[in-house]
């Protein structure tokens, strides 16, 4: 038998006192196609197609510089099933293969932490900063050896503020150009005078597309956030959607909300940050989303792992600005910690629909619909389909249902 659901208190939608945005912002005003059929949720080819063409090709956001300031700090990373180790040589970040070249261990498999020398975990040896071999113990055990062999694979990394990325592309565009014009804004958010907060990983019981199509709509927060947004509710009275080729935003005026606006006002004013009362909501394809407030900051990577399950690595900035005063240090403590227990109270939430929502799109015999709620949706399932195939079903993509009878939408 279902257990009944909680009864939910639920906020009035507040009309808020901003009336010179009181137009028609979104771009749609009828319902939209759901592009996307239930194979390109379920389907390995087509899993595979998408790494292909729209990750690979790519930047990949590992970590940032908050977790890698001192000498000898590294983070890790799997990047469709390329082990990646990211290290600080003093101050230059380098990214390299977490494969050692002895007998192919991973050279350290924390999350992150600080290797004085780089230095893989079961025999011992070490590695230079232009992943040539180092310290060998018992080296005279391996002549004649072959040092260009031994060399660890690099990666390119690039920087946009204390982001760390990494591409497993031999030739990838410049990381200003995968970005886009939001670059300074999103290099400005993620450096001093804010600092790192937080980084946090999840995995999910769903395909890639699934928690990024949830993180582009705003249509859900009544039902899975009923209390966690405070009544937060972008609307279209007060929102701005904004759709370009290859990547969406949703720019939110906070001042609706006259008890979310005076906090942060208040806030903002103590630590002596900039003022714009905007909740920025940007997505760049395929995987790469940035939400950005005048005192948080955070940086999502979506990552697909399989065609079935996929992961998420957060990043979280918090304004500190330059003042020293009590006041100041209290009201920072205090931004950043509910800055970071809200945004893993909201992951979660979203989280749990996600294997529901997989499960039902392997049973679904008709392709469902987008409302103009959910423009920014139908517009990374175009970018998709466009780049990765047209709308019918290649034979050789089709799967089996996951309920037998039932045709896949
Ligand atoms: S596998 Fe790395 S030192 Fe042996
Ligand atoms: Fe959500």
């Amino acid at each position: 038998m279902q257990t009944p659901k909680p009864k939910r208190f639920r906020r009035p939608i507040r009309e808020g006192p901003i009336t010179h945005r009181n137009s028609h912002l979104f771009v749609n005003d009828t319902h939209l196609d759901h592009l996307l059929k239930s194979w390109h949720y379920t389907s390995p080819e087509f899993h595979k197609t998408e790494v292909e063409r729209l990750f690979l090709p790519g930047w990949h956001l590992v970590g940032s510089l908050g977790e890698m300031s001192k000498p000898g700090d590294f983070v890790t990373a799997d990047l469709f099933e390329i082990p990646i180790i990211v290290r600080n040589f003093d101050g230059e970040i380098r990214a390299f293969r977490n494969v050692c070249s002895h007998r192919n261990s991973l050279i350290n498999s924390q999350r992150r932490g600080n290797l004085k020398a780089f230095k893989c975990q079961y025999h011992g040896w070490e590695y230079k900063a232009d992943g040539s071999t180092g310290r060998i113990p018992e080296a005279k055990r391996f002549r004649p050896f072959d040092r260009e062999k031994a060399r660890l694979q690099s990666f390119p990394v690039a920087m946009c503020g204390d982001l760390v990325f990494v591409s497993l592309a031999d030739n990838p565009p410049p990381l200003r150009d995968f970005i886009g014009e939001r670059f300074d804004q999103i290099a400005g958010k993620f450096s001093s005078p804010s600092r790192h907060s937080m980084s946090w990983d999840s995995g999910f019981s769903a395909n890639w597309k699934i928690p990024i199509e949830n993180t582009l709509e705003a249509y859900h927060i009544p039902e899975i956030h009923p209390y966690s947004f405070m009544g937060v509710y972008p609307g279209e009275k007060h929102s701005t959607h904004s759709m370009k080729p290859g990547s969406s935003t949703l720019d939110y005026d906070l001042r609706e909300f006259w008890l979310v606006y005076r906090l942060l006002r208040r806030g903002v004013k103590i630590l002596g940050a900039e003022e714009n009362n905007t909740y920025v909501h940007h997505h760049i394809h395929p995987g790469f989303v940035v939400i950005m407030m005048d005192l948080q900051a955070y940086a999502f990577a979506y990552v697909p792992v399989t065609h079935r399950t996929s992961k998420l690595r957060l990043i979280a900035y918090s304004f500190r600005g330059h003042r020293a005063n009590p006041l100041a240090v209290v009201t920072w403590w205090i931004s950043r910690f509910f800055g970071k227990r809200s945004v893993i109270q909201i992951a979660q939430e979203d989280a749990e629909i996600f294997a529901d929502q997989q499960r039902g799109i392997e049973a679904s015999h008709q392709p469902g619909c987008l409302g103009t709620l959910e423009e920014r949706v139908h517009h990374f399932q175009k970018a998709v389909l466009d780049q990765c195939g047209s709308d019918g079903t290649p034979p050789d993509m089709q799967v089996t249902p996951a309920v037998p009878g039932i045709p896949q939408g």
